[in-house]
């Protein structure tokens, strides 16, 4: 869907980005991540023209971008950034009504597909629709910018920190709805983050970039377990890589068939990963646990040595 063919952009003397080449599937989740200034932001906005590339090509739909009218590319690529970007003295709705306005939709369905989005995301109409920007806490204003982003149904998705300034609590509700969004919808999403934990559990393909370089790009668990490089290796947190991997394992992966030993008294969800199971054993301190469904019920249980993918029996 989104194709970049050595891509560089350079600013005067300064090479942001250095002949990149990235190709991001339909409906894939792809997060960029790396070192401050090594290109991130630079590479989101090549893609929906707000910087013009200085060499290579990009197509989206097999088409480069600079043939696109720059309404299409309005309405196909939605755009979220962390400090929102939002209008100070228009409201809520106003904002989030901006592309299908630019666009030129009748006001009645700007209306209802504002309301929807509110809806989706969690905002009460009565409580914030016309509410400014300066009233709304950092947390609410990512989600008007979110919301914004989609307003003209997109297929493609750029975000570029969008959760930068949240809460661990809201930062995991947003995550869990836009992955939900996107194996809902179908979206492309780009998305550049530092936080390597969200990186990792949001992506479909990670990318790695360094002084305007890609290091290595592909699955979270496949660049986790074959770092190209030491700056790779440690970008994704060296020794505590461990604990990464686990965090994308789920249970049902080292689960052993209920024994005839009885039930442990320790229960962990059949669909937690294997980095909770692991905390739950550290804070309780026991070796083994029940693996339990949807309904509470014991299904299989999980070793100390099953855990840590030890071979041989118990
Ligand atoms: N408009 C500009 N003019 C000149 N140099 C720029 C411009 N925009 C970016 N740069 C330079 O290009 C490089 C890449 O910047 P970019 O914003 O893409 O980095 P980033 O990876 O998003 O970093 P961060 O994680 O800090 O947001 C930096 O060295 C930056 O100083
Ligand atoms: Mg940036």
């Amino acid at each position: 869907m989104i194709e970049l063919i050595n891509i560089s952009k350079r600013f005067g003397s300064t090479t942001a980005v250095d002949s990149i080449s990235l190709k991001v599937e339909s409906g894939e989740f792809c997060c960029l991540v790396g070192t401050s200034g090594c290109g991130k932001s630079t590479t989101l906005r090549m893609i929906n023209r707000l910087i013009e590339h200085s060499d290579g090509e990009i197509h989206i739909d097999q088409q480069p971008i600079r043939s696109f009218r720059e309404e299409t590319l309005r309405r196909r690529i939605g755009y979220a950034i962390q400090s929102t970007g939002l209008f100070p003295h228009w409201t809520v709705a106003r904002n989030i009504g901006l592309v299908p306005r630019l666009l030129k939709w009748p006001k009645a369905r700007i209306d209802a597909r504002v309301e929807e989005l509110m809806a989706l995301l969690g905002l009460s109409m009565d409580e914030f629709a016309g509410k400014y920007p300066d009233q709304l806490s950092g947390g609410q204003a990512q989600r008007v910018g979110v919301a914004r982003a989609l307003a003209a149904d997109p297929d493609i998705l750029l975000m570029d920190e969008p959760f930068g300034a949240l809460d661990p609590i809201t930062r995991e509700s947003l995550q869990l709805e836009l992955r939900d969004l996107q194996a809902r919808l179908g979206k492309t999403i780009v998305f550049v983050t530092h936080d390597m934990d969200e990186a990792l559990t949001l992506a479909d393909r990670l990318v790695v970039m360094h002084e305007g370089q890609i290091m290595q790009q592909g699955h979270p668990l496949s660049v986790l377990r074959d770092p190209a490089n030491d700056f790779v290796a440690s970008l994704l947190g060296g020794e505590d890589r461990g604990l990464k991997e686990a965090a994308l394992l789920p249970v049902s992966e080292r689960m052993m068939p209920l024994g005839t030993g009885g039930v442990a008294r320790e229960r962990i969800d059949q669909g937690a990963s294997l980095r909770e199971a692991l905390s739950v054993m550290l804070w309780r301190r026991v070796e083994r646990l029940a693996v339990v469904d949807d309904d509470d019920i014991p299904i299989g249980e999980l070793s100390f040595r099953r855990l840590v993918g030890a071979r041989g029996h118990d």
